[in-house]
């Protein structure tokens, strides 16, 4: 089968979460399964920077009135995927984030922007596909290639099939409806049975409306966002659509997110032997300001700082904690004042909490591998990423029972627990889970159970991978 996985964002090009890793992860897994499966990115300067020996496949207008743009086609660094790069300097050549300016707002043409991305994913599914090369499956993920199905529905000759994953119902490309006609899309569409959502066009509504299949990325978001209270108002149209929603759980990267080669610690370690952990955790001590302690036990936070993540509800838990003993180490950025909220908690812990605001590749790993417990209490989670990062390293996480969270984690209770599993959206309730691991933690021979049993714990992409063609036979 030839697919088209058309991404907003892929490791290690451009990435500002899970999506990146999914991007990267899945195509090489299809690709090892042997499917020809291509990637489709935008542009962004940090993509042209990093893609060597590019070469222009294809160029063509777009739109009608726009000006031509350039397909670039390379190889993915490392899995040697092929990605065809849209290469529109006055779309994507811009200093900050793929979809954001730097004091955080979304760049004023996303509509353009991403609706650029859908037609081109759409185009190298039809008859008109620029290269010789021609999908059977458009792969769309995220709102940002969400008008894909609806170009290719509206194609009148032979064209390819379309698979929507849902990595998150919270972002959902919504803009204005005088954005039909720059996107060449008919009046007609802006239907409640069309790309209409509450009186705007809305791209991930499209997606959910016109492509063949539906995915989630876990079988219990699946079921949540069929929900009132987690679909968002896309609720009727995901249950009118049952029979074509599944939830297919994210694997990881397995080579890329592995203890025993990791390339960013100082020390890496495997199942067999546990012993060089403490070592990276004195190194993350020393390199944080902490004290260092072995017997402190150590909290860790690698995590956009938003609302979804929960990290709020932590804030009120944390200061017993602090004063029982334990350190916090957090990574993140996002929401300003949750950002303002930990650095102040910062100052207030000398020796006992750190806290980086930034995006960093290399200490996410030496946080994954150096914390003892890690912490997750979101209140949704499509799939998330780091509790099996947490799990493969030996860092046990406390998650609450959501989305993949729910579907990837076992609480300690059970004989195969990987975890600390907790329900209600509550800092009381939180605190006392948090309580409950760091008890195991002092407790040996339960602790090291409880992270053998993660890290035994095939999280790898294999089944997933499988899962993905299984669906794509069913519609080709
Ligand atoms: P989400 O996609 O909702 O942010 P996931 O758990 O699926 O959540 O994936 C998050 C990914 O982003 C992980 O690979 C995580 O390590 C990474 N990440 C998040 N924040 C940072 C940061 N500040 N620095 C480095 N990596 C980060
Ligand atoms: C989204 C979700 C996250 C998921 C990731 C990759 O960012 O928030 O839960 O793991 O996509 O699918």
């Amino acid at each position: 089968m030839k697919i088209l996985f058309a991404t907003s964002e892929v490791h290690p090009l451009i990435k500002t979460g899970g999506l990146a890793d999914v991007s990267a992860a899945l195509p090489a897994a299809l690709q090892a399964l042997g499917e020809d499966v291509r990637l489709l990115i935008p542009g962004y300067t940090p993509v042209l920077d990093k893609l060597e020996n590019k070469r222009t496949v294809a160029t063509f207008a777009v739109f009608p009135g726009q000006p031509e743009v350039r397909l670039l086609g390379a190889k993915m660094p490392e899995t040697g995927v092929p990605v065809y790069v849209l290469d529109a300097p006055q779309y994507y050549s811009r200093v900050a984030g793929p979809y954001q300016y730097e004091l955080g707002g979304d760049w004023p043409d996303n509509a353009m922007r991403f609706g650029m991305l859908s037609k081109v994913a759409a185009t190298l599914g039809s008859a008109l596909s620029p290269v010789a090369w021609r999908a059977d499956i458009v792969h769309c993920n995220d709102w940002q290639s969400g008008l894909a199905p609806a170009y290719l529905q509206m194609t009148q000759s032979t064209h390819a099939k379309t698979v929507m994953t849902v990595h998150n119902m919270a972002f959902q490309g919504n803009f204005d409806r005088d954005w039909l006609e720059p996107l060449d899309l008919p009046q007609s569409c802006f239907d409640m049975h069309g790309v209409e959502f509450n009186g705007y066009l809305s791209f991930l509504k499209a997606g959910l409306h016109y492509a063949d299949r539906i995915v989630t990325v876990s079988p219990t978001y699946a079921r949540e966002i069929q929900t009132t209270e987690m679909g968002y108002g896309m609720q009727g149209l995901l249950t009118a659509r049952n029979g074509d929603v599944s939830g297919i759980l994210n694997g990881i990267d397995d080579q890329e997110w592995n203890p025993a080669t990791d390339k960013y610690l100082a020390a890496t370690y495997d199942s067999g032997d546990l012993a060089p952990k403490a070592t990276v955790k004195l190194g993350l001590q020393q390199r944080l300001g902490l004290e260092t302690n072995a017997n402190a036990p150590v909290l860790g936070v690698v995590s956009r700082l938003t609302y979804q993540k929960g990290l709020d509800l932590l804030l009120e838990s944390l200061p017993k904690l602090l004063d029982g003993g334990a350190q916090l180490v957090v990574l993140g950025s996002g929401e300003v004042d949750l950002e303002r909220r930990y650095q102040q908690l910062a100052h207030r812990y000398p020796g006992r909490v750190s806290v980086t605001v930034r995006f960093d590749e290399a200490l996410s790993h030496q946080v994954m591998a150096g914390a003892d417990i890690f912490l997750m209490p979101s209140r949704f989670e499509p799939c998330g990423l780091n509790q099996m990062y947490g799990m493969r390293y030996g860092t046990p996480p406390v998650v609450r029972r959501t989305g993949g969270l729910a579907d990837s984690v076992i609480d300690a209770k059970e004989a195969d627990g990987t975890g600390f599993v907790f329900d209600e959206t509550d800092s009381a309730v939180l605190y006392r889970t948090i309580v409950r691991a760091i008890e195991c933690y002092r407790d040996e021979n339960n602790f090291k159970r409880i992270q053998l049993n993660g890290m035994h714990r095939d999280v790898g992409w294999g089944n997933s991978a499988q899962r993905y063609i299984d669906l794509y036979r069913t519609i080709t």
